[in-house]
């Protein structure tokens, strides 16, 4: 017969089961740090709402769908699914790279905005850095918007630390994340159409000025020294 200690025991088993965490979904749409309407007047309001509420809870809501029946895929963090993408198993892997891809990129990127006067600059050893790869932040920025406007399709245009420590800038389509070539995100821009359609239409040069005007250096700055250390 079972004695009370038994079955509390059973119980604690139970709670820290795989089947038991499978359901709460594995993942959350993050917070957006600050005001729908912070970004004003480069992002509207609507766009960020929209972008945030709809299209980033969407990628989250898929990936949860894909993967939460897996217990061992549930416990590992977006990136880490992202990076060994291609250990994982073959029918999860198209849903990791879309979805986790939109679910890390967006997650990055709400964090590397900010309000037109907290912009900033970049600091300390990313001046340097920006110095020696691309000639300083005028350059850098130049490039990152050639680069941004380059993509054809939807995609985002990327500031990466790579293995070696350096800065490199690419683009990559759809929402494949420099983590899937073994780079580390520091910097992306967001060029689906859903990131700027409703303000500025077919005017992606024009939301890449603006876009520029909001970038959160200290984030970047702080990050850099995270990635490059
Ligand atoms: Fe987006």
């Amino acid at each position: 017969m079972m004695t009370r200690r038994t079955l509390l025991e059973l119980a604690a088993l139970s709670a820290a089961s795989p089947a038991a965490q499978a359901a709460e979904p594995p993942f959350v749409l993050p917070k957006l740090p600050y005001a729908y309407d912070a970004l004003e007047p480069y992002i509207d309001a609507q766009t960020m709402q929209i972008h945030h509420d709809k299209h980033h809870q969407a990628y989250v809501d898929n990936l949860n769908k894909a993967i939460s029946g897996d217990a061992a895929l549930s416990r590992l963090s977006v990136e880490e699914l992202l990076q060994r993408l291609d250990a994982l198993p073959a029918a999860v892997r198209t849903a990791v790279r879309n979805q986790g891809g939109g679910h890390a990129n967006h997650s990055l990127f709400w964090q590397t905005l900010c309000t037109s006067s907290k912009s900033g600059k970049p600091a300390g050893r990313l001046t340097a850095a920006l110095d020696r790869s691309f000639g300083g932040q005028d350059k850098f920025e130049e490039k990152l918007q050639a680069s941004a406007l380059g993509v054809f399709g939807s995609g985002w245009a990327w500031l990466s630390v790579d293995s070696g420590k350096n800065l490199v800038l690419d683009s990559a389509p759809n929402q494949d994340s420099p983590l899937l070539s073994g780079k580390r995100p520091l910097l992306g821009i967001d060029v689906w159409e859903h990131a700027y359609y409703l303000k500025y239409q077919n005017r992606r040069a024009d939301y890449l000025k603006a876009i520029v005007k909001v970038i959160n250096w200290d984030f970047v700055t702080a990050r850099y020294e995270d990635l490059a250390k």
